[in-house]
């Protein structure tokens, strides 16, 4: 393993400023300034629900209520949040067309609410409601997530059309889930057509993600990195490794890389 090496708003900014095509990939980490805690760290929403008894298709079905208690304070906590300036600052520089995609891990469309376009939300989102077994979807109401789980209306209208689910969930993947396969095309294309990655307050630990710093970095892409902590990236790719948080690394280097 080698040792962690830090950079200069500078070098990134350098960096970035020579790319012709710069692709950001996020995690949780985008959105703690906007109040939303990530997943591993010790307040991470995987303290309060552990990953393996909530978060996995299999427990959905055997035990929706159960994992509906997880949706609800997701669903809570996305409802009352807002873009930061980590978020704006991506949707300024993707304006200036110094940033041509976000591929993230997050589900709260807070890169959306930025002003981004060109989102890839590999985990799904949480503004729709679907069902895992008949791929039936519907808008999330307004008011939010119901306290209970919502059966899916096609099983009450198509008998035995249901062999295992009933019950519609938040569009998004949970363990034991495969990834949608408009969102890998897309993820390719990317992979294949960067020359920067900017991997933004992810610990690159869960995969397909976990695979992109090391796909696109043998392909010849440069990588930059920004976490409050080096990760498995910075401790094995040397990319441009900023330490620090996102909301207020990123709005001077997007000056940076603008002026
Ligand atoms: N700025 C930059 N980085 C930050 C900040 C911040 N303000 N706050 C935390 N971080 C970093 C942490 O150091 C950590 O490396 O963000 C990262 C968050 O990592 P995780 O909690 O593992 O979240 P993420 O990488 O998004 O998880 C990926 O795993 O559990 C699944 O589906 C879930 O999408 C999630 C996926």
């Amino acid at each position: 393993m080698k040792s962690v090496e830090y950079s200069s708003l500078e070098q990134a900014a350098e960096i970035w400023r020579a790319s012709k095509v710069a692709v950001a990939l996020t995690g949780a980490g985008i959105s703690v300034a906007s109040g939303i805690p990530d997943f591993r760290s010790p307040k991470g929403l995987w303290s309060e629900f552990a990953p393996m008894e909530y978060a996995t298709l299999d427990a959905f079905i055997q035990e929706p209520n159960k994992v509906w208690q997880m949706f609800l304070a997701v669903n809570k906590l996305a409802r009352e949040c807002q873009a930061n300036t980590a978020h704006t600052s991506l949707a300024e520089l993707e304006k200036a067309d110094k940033l041509k995609a976000v591929i993230t891990q997050n589900i709260d469309g807070l890169h959306q609410l930025a002003g981004s376009k060109n989102v890839i939300e590999m985990h799904g989102c949480g503004r729709i409601l679907a069902c895992p077994e008949c791929n039936y979807t519907e808008a999330l109401p307004e008011a939010g997530l119901q306290i209970e789980p919502v059966p899916c209306p096609r099983a009450r209208t198509i008998p035995g059309s249901h062999r295992t689910h009933r019950y519609l969930k938040p569009n998004v993947i949970l363990f034991g889930e495969d990834l949608k396969r408009e969102v890998i095309q897309d993820i390719i294309h990317w992979q294949n057509s960067m020359d920067l990655l900017i991997i933004i307050g992810t610990s690159a630990d869960v995969y397909p993600a976990a695979a992109l710093p090391n796909a696109v970095k043998a392909l010849g892409a440069k990588i930059i990195e920004i976490n409050v902590e080096p990760t498995r990236v910075s401790r094995t790719l040397s990319p441009c490794f900023l330490q620090g948080k996102a909301e207020e690394i990123l709005p001077p280097l997007q000056k940076l890389v603008l002026a």
